[in-house]
């Protein structure tokens, strides 16, 4: 006879579905497919990878279609994995429709999701609480020479970064005066990015390394996620163009007690208290990106969902069943789960086609998954056609692997990835190469 707790929670299991088509999305995907609160899973419109946990639907990233199958289909929980649905007002359109109010969209509301899709809302809204971020102004055509002459009292590189969402692509480091102001001109002037360089935000260059803090909030509690390092240049030494990038390591070696206690006190805390100060309601992910400057944290940007490839290193960390959490972004309870974290080491590395950035080839056959292991495959650009897998995309699969030494996962990594085969197969060597050596001098300055 089954156990009463067992038929309870088979009586709540619920629909979920989850927008994206990334290795992001497989991840995410992979672990709501392990939670015992599931009853049926949908992905639009998916991937090879994702239609070996759930169903794979096609849904344009239109609202009056997603509304349609959300009805027909008894979703209780929608999980948004990019930005623009969010910063589109997916949440508001959610909560506004009679029918739909009372399904969980797990993202913040539009007005949350400019801290991604407006930097310089960012921008006032970290001045107005206080947390640390580069000095900075923002600017339009109308006061441009305003804008020259502010870069005139700055000194290189200059930080040149387009207000909107541009594909990643809006955030231009430049090294010299002359170049800088060209680039602003271009930006505001002769719209280099679109609409979303119709604001320049000039700002202040960190030197210091980079990570990546994820939080998750209902509005008000909140759980900090595994910290990640996530390597964005194509090639290695962290050379040549910004990618959506090509591999992570999760935890991070320099993200010690110290530093996550002073990311949680100056930069976490005022955030949510921030958001409910501005009535800003937010029922999902916060990835903060940061620099540690001499260990001191300064924010670079906000996203307001998880990042890629960061989530195929932090999804496998959390031991918490996933639907809990996202179930108690309801009502506030976040605060009665609790969040528990494996304490291995996660590393994932990109496999892209040759060009990726830039132009590159696709439809080439990929053999030797059936020939990994002790890893995990989350697929991006790959296409099924009869009986073959063909690569479909920049970014085409990501080879995951934990153990309990960096040294270890990547070792997992790097053999695996081995026997993937594809031609223009291109991945970077070097993933978490630099964490390991920090580990090192920290290790022999304890001695
Ligand atoms: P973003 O699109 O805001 O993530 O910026 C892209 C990249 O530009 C970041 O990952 C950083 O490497 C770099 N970056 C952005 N802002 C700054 C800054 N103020 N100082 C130094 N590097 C920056
Ligand atoms: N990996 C960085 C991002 O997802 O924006």
């Amino acid at each position: 006879m089954e156990k009463k707790e067992e038929i309870k929670v088979k009586r709540n299991r619920i629909n979920v579905l989850v927008l994206g088509s990334g290795a992001r999305e497989n991840a995410i995907a992979l672990s709501i497919s392990k939670s015992k609160l599931l009853k049926k899973l949908f992905i639009s419109s998916g991937n090879y990878g994702t239609e070996l946990l759930g169903e794979n639907v096609s849904l344009d990233n239109d609202f009056s279609q997603i509304k349609k199958f959300v009805i027909d289909n008894d979703i209780s929980l929608v999980v948004v994995g990019g930005e623009q649905l969010l910063v589109d007002g997916i949440w508001d359109y959610f909560k506004e429709d009679k029918q739909l109010k009372d399904v969980l969209v797990v993202g913040p509301s539009k007005k949350g999701a400019s801290l991604e899709g407006s930097k310089a809302f960012a921008k006032s809204f970290m001045k107005e609480y206080n947390i640390p971020t580069a000095k900075s102004k923002t600017f339009t055509k109308e006061n441009i020479d305003e804008a020259f002459a502010f870069l005139e009292t700055m000194s290189p590189p200059y930080v040149l970064k387009a207000d909107g969402l541009a594909a990643g692509k809006g955030v231009l480091i430049v090294d010299n005066l002359v170049e800088a102001k060209e680039e602003l001109n271009s930006m505001l002037m002769n719209q280099k990015f679109g609409n979303a360089s119709e604001k320049v935000v000039i700002e202040q260059y960190l030197d210091g390394i980079e990570c990546s803090c994820f939080v998750l909030t209902d509005g008000k509690n909140y759980k900090i996620l595994p910290f990640a390092k996530d390597y964005k240049r194509i090639g290695e030494n962290n050379t040549g163009l910004n990618t959506g990038g090509m591999g992570a390591v999760s935890p991070v070696v320099f993200c010690d007690k110290d530093f996550v206690e002073k990311v949680e006190k100056r930069i976490i805390l005022p955030t949510i208290k921030g958001l409910e100060k501005e009535k800003i309601e937010y029922q999902g992910f916060i990835f903060i990106g940061l620099m540690s400057v001499n260990g001191e944290p300064y924010v670079i940007e906000y996203n307001v969902r998880m990042g890629d490839p960061e989530t195929e290193v932090v999804f496998p960390r959390i031991k918490t069943d996933i639907l809990e959490l996202f179930l108690a972004l309801k009502d506030n309870k976040l605060n009665e789960v609790e969040l528990e974290i494996g304490n291995n080491v996660s590393v994932c590395v990109v496999l892209a086609s040759k060009g990726y950035p830039e132009k590159f080839e696709k439809g080439y056959k990929i053999t030797g998954m059936d020939n990994t292991k002790q890893c995990t495959l989350f697929y991006a650009g790959v296409e099924k056609k009869n009986e073959d897998l063909l690569t479909n995309g920049g970014r085409v699969i990501v080879v995951s692997a934990k153990c309990r030494s960096i040294k270890g996962a990547r070792r997992k990594c790097y053999s695996n990835i081995e026997n993937i085969l594809f031609n223009g197969k291109y991945y970077r060597r070097d993933i978490g190469e630099d964490l390991m050596e920090i580990e090192q001098r920290r290790k022999e300055n304890k001695k």
